[in-house]
C-alpha cells in the first residue's frame, strides 16, 4: 500500500519550545499524524510533565516522545540538541516554535532586552536551521515550520523588536525556501494572532481588552493552540508536497480585516 500522503508514520520532528501553548499542540498532532518527536525547552521538570502526559495520550514505541532540556539561545545547547537528534536516528522535521517577548515602547528597550527577543525568536531559529540541515538534506523530503506572528506582518501591541524579530523570521522562511528547495527541504511559516496560552492569558483576563481584540478579529474569538498546530502539521505533511516559502496566517481573519 501507498504510504499515506496525510501521514508522517516513521518521520521524526524536533519542535522546540514544547513543554507548553503551541509547542505541545504541535507535538500532540504530529505524534496523533504518526510522527516521533524530540522535544525541547529550558525547565526540564515541566518538559518532562508534557512528555509524560504526550505519553500517556499515545502508547505506542517507547521512543515515540522524547525530550532535552535545553535553551534555544545558548550556541553550545544548540549543538548539544542537533547531536542528540542524530544520536536518535536524525530528522525530518523541524519546528521553530519556541519564542519569547517583552513589551515596551521603543524608547524604553534597554539594548540587552531588546537583543534576547531577537536572540530568541530569530538567532536561535536561523542556527537550528543551519544545524539541522544535514540530517534534513538526508532524505528526498523534509520540512522545517517556522512559528512566525501576525506582528512580523502589521503593528500589533507588542513592541517593535517581537515584530522585527518575526518580521525577520518570515523572511529567512522565504530565503530559505528557494535556497533549500534543490536540498529537498521546504521551509514554511505560520503567523498566528491571539491564541490562548500562558504568554496571552494574563492580557487576555482583562475584559475590556478581550473586548478589543474580539471585536478586531472577524470570527470573533480567540485561537486555540491546536488550530495553530492543524496548520504546522499540515504544513510537513507529504500532501503540502508542493508548498514552500509560504506563511499560513492562523488568526480568525485579523489581517484580512481593514475595517
Ligand atoms: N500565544 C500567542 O498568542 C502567539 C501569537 C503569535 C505567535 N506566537 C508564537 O508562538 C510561539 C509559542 O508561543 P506560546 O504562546 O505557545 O508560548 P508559551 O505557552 O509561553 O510556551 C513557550 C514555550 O517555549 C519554551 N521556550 C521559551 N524560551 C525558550 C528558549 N530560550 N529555549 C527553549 N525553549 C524555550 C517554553 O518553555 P521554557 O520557558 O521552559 O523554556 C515553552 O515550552 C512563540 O514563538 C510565540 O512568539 C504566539
Amino acid at each position: 500500500m501507498q504510504p499515506s500522503r496525510w501521514r508522517l508514520d516513521n518521520q521524526r520532528a524536533l519542535v522546540t519550545g514544547a513543554s507548553a501553548g503551541i509547542g505541545l499542540a504541535i507535538c500532540r498532532e504530529l505524534l496523533g499524524l504518526g510522527a516521533r518527536v524530540l522535544m525541547v525547552a529550558r525547565d526540564a521538570e515541566a518538559l518532562e510533565a508534557a512528555r509524560a502526559e504526550l505519553e500517556e495520550a499515545f502508547p505506542g514505541p517507547e521512543d515515540a516522545a522524547l525530550a532535552m532540556p535545553a535553551d534555544v539561545t545558548d550556541e553550545e545547547q544548540r549543538a548539544e540538541i542537533l547531536d542528540w537528534a542524530t544520536d536518535q536516528g536524525g530528522l525530518h522535521i523541524l519546528v521553530n516554535n519556541a519564542g519569547g517577548n517583552l513589551t515596551r515602547p521603543a524608547v524604553d528597550y534597554g539594548e540587552d532586552q531588546w537583543r534576547q527577543i531577537f536572540e530568541t525568536n530569530l538567532f536561535s531559529a536561523f542556527e537550528l536551521c543551519r544545524l539541522a540541515h544535514p540530517l534534513l538534506s538526508k532524505h528526498a523530503a523534509s520540512s522545517i515550520v517556522n512559528v512566525g506572528s501576525v506582528s512580523g506582518i502589521t503593528h500589533v501591541r507588542t513592541g517593535a523588536p517581537y515584530g522585527m524579530s518575526k518580521a525577520a523570521l518570515h523572511q529567512m522562511t522565504r530565503n530559505l525556501a528557494v535556497e533549500w528547495a534543490e536540498d529537498g527541504i521546504r521551509v514554511n511559516a505560520v503567523a498566528p494572532w491571539y491564541i490562548r496560552t500562558r504568554r496571552t492569558s494574563g492580557k487576555l483576563a482583562n475584559p475590556d481588552y478581550l473586548d478589543e481584540v474580539l471585536l478586531r478579529t472577524p470570527m470573533g474569538r480567540i485561537g486555540e493552540p491546536e488550530e495553530v498546530a492543524g496548520a504546522v502539521s499540515f504544513l510537513c505533511l507529504p500532501a503540502a508536497s508542493y508548498v514552500t516559502g509560504e506563511c499560513i496566517a492562523v488568526d480568525g481573519g485579523f489581517l484580512r480585516y481593514g475595517f
